[in-house]
């Protein structure tokens, strides 16, 4: 077996995926240029594994240096987090996110093809199925479309290598993640964004630590059971046992080559923001300062996985809820603010 290459290794969800491929004996490699992370993560992840992890510092948009890199390694299976990942931030420069973003893929592609790597898996997003009517959503929600450049980014990206692998010696998973959050039980690694974050839980844990002054809930009049957003929250060390277990999938041939396969992954359980706000309550003891706003245009009142594929296909049973996310988030988040 030639060795794994993570791209985006340095990131959030790459960092933990990193540490579970480990664990489970796989060799792996890392290609991050640092655009939203800091190699100091890569000493984390040797202090939980004892297994030092190469990170190669390169942009997949500079296709000369990520050829070297498919030169000078031989590379098994890939799994490609590499990306620009705020939607909002989209809206605002859509050109640096479809270059990064769908030129790195096309780049990532190419070289893959090249070098007869044999297993692709992708980070795509629940954003490709926008505001599904039906819950919960299942693979066969249809795509809508896009509403951000990051979410038809992901649309591209997952046609690209569907596209590309057709009639060719590799096989695929696009996983579709729901809303991943929290951190490694260690504590070691967790979220550590570069641009102020945008999702419920580590604002939640911003505002819980008093880095920023409190939390607004966009809506407490949606026909939910408490009025508030309902979204489907991952824990980040599921997602990552998802991505092995993707692997091994892939690995052991259950697919025809040149056939890629969808999965969402989320919990199936949508929590609240209100019940989200009361979970960090518990583990922290503590009163969270928040308010009640008017909804926020384009948000929808629920979204939630159907994860039955992923279950039936990659023996995957995502083990943690909400509570040990908001632990081991809210841990993180104390031991980034050395308190
Ligand atoms: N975190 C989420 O909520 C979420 C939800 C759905 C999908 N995703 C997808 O999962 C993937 C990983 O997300 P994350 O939360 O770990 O993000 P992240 O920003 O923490 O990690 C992405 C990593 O990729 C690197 N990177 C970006 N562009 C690069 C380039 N051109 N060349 C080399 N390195 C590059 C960044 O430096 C960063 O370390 C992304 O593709 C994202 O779109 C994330």
């Amino acid at each position: 077996m030639g060795k794994v290459l993570v791209t985006g290794g340095c990131g959030y969800i790459g960092s933990h995926t990193l540490v579970d491929l480990i664990e489970n004996g796989y060799e792996c490699i890392s290609l991050d240029n640092y655009l939203n992370s800091d190699p100091s993560v890569l000493d984390q992840i040797k202090e939980i594994t004892g297994k030092e992890v190469h990170n190669y510092p390169v942009d997949l948009v500079d296709k000369e240096a990520l050829s070297k890199v498919f030169q000078e390694e031989e590379i098994e299976a890939i799994i490609h987090f590499a990306a620009l990942k705020a939607v909002g931030e989209s809206v605002e420069k859509p050109i640096v996110y479809y270059r990064n973003n769908i030129e790195g893929q096309i780049n990532l592609m190419e070289c893959a093809l090249q070098h007869n790597v044999s297993h692709f898996i992708f980070s795509s997003s629940c954003t490709v199925y926008g505001k599904a009517e039906t819950l919960p959503v299942t693979e066969e929600t249809p795509i809508a479309s896009a509403e951000s450049p990051y979410g038809y980014s992901k649309q591209v990206c997952e046609r690209i290598i569907v596209d590309s692998i057709h009639n060719k010696n590799m096989t695929a998973c696009l996983l579709r993640y729901f809303n991943p959050a929290g951190a490694h039980e260690s504590l070691k690694i967790g979220e550590s964004p570069i641009n102020p974050p945008q999702n419920l839980v580590p604002v939640i844990t911003e505002v819980g630590i008093g880095n920023r002054k409190e939390l607004k809930v966009f809506g407490d009049d949606y026909d939910t059971r408490d009025g508030s957003c309902i979204r489907d929250y991952i824990h980040v060390m599921d997602l990552a046992d998802a991505h092995t277990k993707a692997l091994k999938f892939l690995e052991s041939k259950q697919l025809v080559e040149g056939q890629a396969e969808v999965f969402n992954l989320g919990t199936g359980k949508g929590t609240t923001v209100l019940e989200a706000i009361n979970s960090w309550e518990e583990v922290s003891g503590d009163c969270l300062n928040y308010s009640i706003s008017n909804r926020r245009a384009g948000d929808i009142p629920a979204m939630f996985a159907d994860y039955t594929k992923a279950k039936e296909k990659l023996g995957w049973d995502p083990k943690r809820g909400i509570r040990e996310i908001m632990a081991t988030a809210w841990g993180w988040e104390k031991v980034r603010n050395k308190m």
